[in-house]
C-alpha cells in the first residue's frame, strides 16, 4: 500500500509518501515541503489568499518531489490522502482539489484526514515510535488540548483551552514584543537570553484540577508589563519578558499534561504540535518524565510544524485500522472548522 498525503491547511505545502514495508509496518519514503513563512512575513501574518495561490503553485512539483525521493512513480500510488481540515477554506480547497485530481487521474480513491489525527499520529514516524495506550498533549497554532489515546481513532478529549492555544500565545506575546512572524520560534530564540523569573505572570487554570487551559490573560499580562516598561526597553528588558512568557505557558502545559497522565493511570506521554519544538518544553517534560519512570515521546523537530508526512501517515494508520473508507467518488468536502 502507498499513499501520497497532502498537507495545505495554512502555510505550508507539504506532499510526502508512506508505504507499507516488508514488516507490515507503513513507513515515510519521501517528503517535500514549502513553507510559505517569506512571503507572509512581510504583512505579520498569514494572508489566507496569498495562501491559496501559493499551494497551487508548489503542490505539483512537491508531489514530483516525494514520489522521486520515495523512488516511485505516480501511477504507482494506491491511494490519495490530504487535510480534510481544520484549516483555511481556500488553502484546504487547494490540496483536496489536487488531491482528488491526481485520483481521479489514476482511477484510485481518495482519503480525507483530520489535521489534528495527523500531528498526534505523528510521533508514529520517528525512530521510536509509541505504544497505545498513552495521553497526547496537541500544542499548535490553533489547538490546544490533552487527550487520552487508546488507538488509532479511539481519542477521549480529556481537556483543551478555553480561549486561545499555546501556539497563539506564543505568537500573540511574540507580536507584542516586536518579533517577527512567526512568534514562537523567534520568541523561543530570544528567550535564551533571558531570566525566566524576571517578570511575574499569570498561570491561568494552574490550580484547577480539570484538563483545561486559558491563555487569554497572559497576552494581557504581556502587554501591560511591556506598558510599564515604557517605550524603549532594552535588549535585556524584552529578553527577560520573553522568558519569562515562556516560563508561565510551559509550566502550566507540563503541569496540566503531567497531571493527564498519572489521573489516566498511564506511563506514556505524547507531545505533537507545533509548539511540541520548544526546547524547554521538551526539556520541562522529559525532566518529569525521567522521575516518574515515564515515556516522553515527540515527533522528529522538523515533523513538529505542518508537513504532508503526518497526513499520508495518518491515513496509512487509519486504513490499517479498517477504519478509513477510502472515497471512491471524489466528492471531496473540506471542513475548515
Ligand atoms: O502545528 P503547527 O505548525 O500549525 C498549526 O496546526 O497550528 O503549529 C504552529 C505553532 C505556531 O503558533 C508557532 O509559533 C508554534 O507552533 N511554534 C513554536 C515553536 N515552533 C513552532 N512555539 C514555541 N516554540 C517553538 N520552538
Ligand atoms: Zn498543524
Amino acid at each position: 500500500m502507498i499513499v501520497l498525503g497532502i498537507e495545505s491547511s495554512c502555510d505550508e505545502t507539504g506532499v510526502a509518501v508512506v508505504a507499507r514495508q516488508s514488516d507490515g509496518l507503513p513507513r515515510l519514503l519521501g517528503d517535500a515541503l514549502y513553507s510559505q513563512v517569506k512571503m507572509h512575513e512581510a504583512y505579520g501574518g498569514v494572508v489566507p489568499e496569498l495562501a491559496s495561490r501559493d499551494h497551487i503553485r508548489r503542490v505539483i512539483p512537491l508531489a514530483r518531489q516525494a514520489l522521486s525521493q520515495a523512488q516511485f512513480t505516480l501511477s504507482d500510488v494506491d491511494v490519495v490522502a490530504f487535510t480534510r481540515g481544520p484549516g483555511l477554506a481556500g488553502a484546504l480547497l487547494v490540496g483536496a482539489g489536487a488531491a482528488c485530481a491526481i485520483a481521479a487521474a489514476l482511477d484510485k480513491p481518495t482519503i480525507g484526514i483530520h489535521h489534528l489525527e495527523g500531528h498526534l499520529l505523528s510521533p508514529f514516524l520517528s525512530a521510536d515510535p509509541p505504544r497505545f495506550p498513552f495521553v497526547a498533549l496537541l500544542v499548535s497554532g490553533g489547538h490546544t488540548q490533552l487527550m487520552r489515546v487508546d488507538g488509532v481513532g479511539q481519542y477521549s478529549l480529556l481537556g483543551e483551552t478555553i480561549d486561545d492555544a499555546a501556539g497563539e500565545a506564543f505568537d500573540k506575546s511574540a507580536k507584542l514584543l516586536g518579533l517577527g512572524y512567526p512568534g514562537g520560534p523567534a520568541l523561543a530564540r530570544l528567550a535564551t537570553q533571558g531570566d525566566p523569573a524576571a517578570f511575574e505572570l499569570p498561570r491561568p487554570l494552574l490550580h484547577q484540577r480539570n484538563a483545561d487551559f486559558s491563555f487569554a490573560g497572559l497576552k494581557t499580562a504581556v502587554m501591560t508589563a511591556l506598558k510599564r516598561l515604557g517605550d524603549d526597553p532594552t535588549l535585556q528588558q524584552r529578553a527577560d519578558l520573553a522568558a519569562s512568557t515562556q516560563a508561565a505557558i510551559v509550566e502550566v502545559l507540563v503541569t496540566k499534561a503531567v497531571r493527564a497522565v498519572k489521573a489516566a493511570g498511564l506511563t506514556r506521554l505524547v507531545v505533537a504540535g507545533g509548539v511540541g519544538a520548544n526546547s524547554e518544553l521538551r526539556r520541562q517534560l522529559n525532566a518529569a518524565a525521567q522521575k516518574r519512570a515515564w515515556q516522553v515521546h515527540y515527533p522528529e523537530l522538523a515533523l513538529c510544524t505542518d508537513n504532508g508526512a503526518m497526513i499520508a501517515m495518518a491515513a496509512a494508520m487509519r486504513l490499517d485500522a479498517g477504519l478509513a473508507a477510502p472515497q471512491p467518488d471524489y466528492g471531496f468536502d473540506v471542513k475548515p472548522r
